[in-house]
């Protein structure tokens, strides 16, 4: 493999990216020669050169002084710019983005699909769509870093990261977790690979042996007795859970939230921690410890499917393409979905399979 000093660029955001960073290193450089340069020469130039000489009185000069403060000042004004236009970018999220889940845990990112497909250490992504991940952790703080595609996230316990890109090239990229979490965090690595579109939604009608996730996500949630108080079309004991998902939310105390995956996700474990105006404190019990990371993801992804409100997702909403039981990925190995399942003892976790494991 040839000597290359960043990797490959593989991302709308990595185009973006890599002008501002070689802009940085252009500016630092250049203000390194020319500051050690001056210093050099000017230690050359004044140099004392008999014991008896006195300097001459110098009393400063106004226009040098400007000089020398207004134009750093505009150049690093420069990089704070562009910079703050490329974070806003890389933070702001297309509508139509494709959904996809990641759950990290001590050592291994687990993947999950809308339309059910479940992968370990392998995310499959359309070239030219954007994607958005919502993570989250089971243990630790993890990161989310794909250096081809320039995005790095931390995956943080008890609460949802999000983040997105948009790929650019098909091909096979690196996956690293980027944040130290223990004895194997070097081996919690994987790989991300880039589609045709067409080629992707051929690999997404081939698994999901266990239904969409809003269908697993709807089984929990009758399950879990959820459905005895949030009923679909009266007021039960609890609200109404059609079309809450992207819809602001009134609270007791006069707030206003907008109901996204974070808010649903607090809800679910800490019922409590916001009450919706004109329903009781400790009406519902807490859920928490008894879903996995995954299961409330399938939960979501089941509340969000209630939402008339397109969310972009592709196959939100519909009760799942399965074929037959556990072709995982691209490589079609039919019957293996059984092999390795993850072992939470949760309520409706997903057996994934072992394919793409860390020692790639
Ligand atoms: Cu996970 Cu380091």
């Amino acid at each position: 493999m040839h000597f290359r000093i960043l990797p490959e660029m593989a991302s709308t955001f990595a185009e973006e990216h890599d002008p501002l960073f070689w802009y940085i290193t252009a500016v630092t450089v250049i203000m390194t020669i020319v500051i050690f340069v001056g210093v050099a020469g000017f230690a050359l130039k004044y140099r004392r050169r008999h014991p008896a000489e006195r300097p001459a009185l110098i009393h400063g000069s106004m226009k040098l002084e400007i000089f020398w403060s207004a134009v750093p000042l505009f150049v690093f004004l420069s990089m704070f710019a562009w910079g703050a236009k490329v974070y806003f970018d890389y933070f702001t999220v297309d509508p139509n983005a494709i959904d996809i889940y990641v759950v990290a845990k001590q050592w291994m990112w687990k993947i999950q699909y809308p339309e059910g497909q479940a992968e370990i250490n392998e995310l499959h992504v359309p070239v030219g769509r954007p994607v958005r991940l919502t993570m989250a952790s089971e243990d630790v703080i993890h990161s989310f870093y794909v250096p081809a595609f320039r995005v790095k996230r931390d995956v943080v316990p008890g609460h949802y990261n999000t983040m997105s890109f948009t790929p650019t090239k098909k091909g096979r990229y690196h996956l690293f977790c980027a944040e130290y979490c223990g004895t194997q965090h070097s081996g919690m690595i994987g790989w991300v690979t880039v589609m045709e579109p067409a080629e992707y939604e051929n690999w997404l009608q081939g698994g999901g042996g266990m239904g969409s996730m809003s269908s697993q996500g709807e089984k929990m949630f009758q399950q879990l007795g959820c459905s005895t108080c949030h009923l679909m079309d009266e007021q039960g004991r609890c609200p109404i859970l059609r079309n809450v998902y992207g819809n602001a939310v009134r609270l007791d105390d006069g707030r206003t939230v907008i109901a996204d995956e974070s808010y649903l996700r607090e809800s679910i474990l800490n019922p409590n921690a916001k009450i919706v105006d004109g329903f009781r404190r400790d009406v519902m019990p807490t859920f928490e410890g008894q879903v996995s990371e995954e299961s409330l993801m399938q939960l979501i992804a089941y509340i969000k499917s209630l939402s008339k409100k397109p969310t972009g997702t592709i196959g939100a909403g519909q009760t799942g393409r399965v074929v037959g039981q556990g072709r995982f990925g691209d490589r079609g190995t039919p019957g293996n979905a059984n092999a390795g399942t993850t072992g939470t003892g949760s309520v409706g976790s997903t057996p994934v399979t072992e394919r793409g494991s860390a020692q790639k």
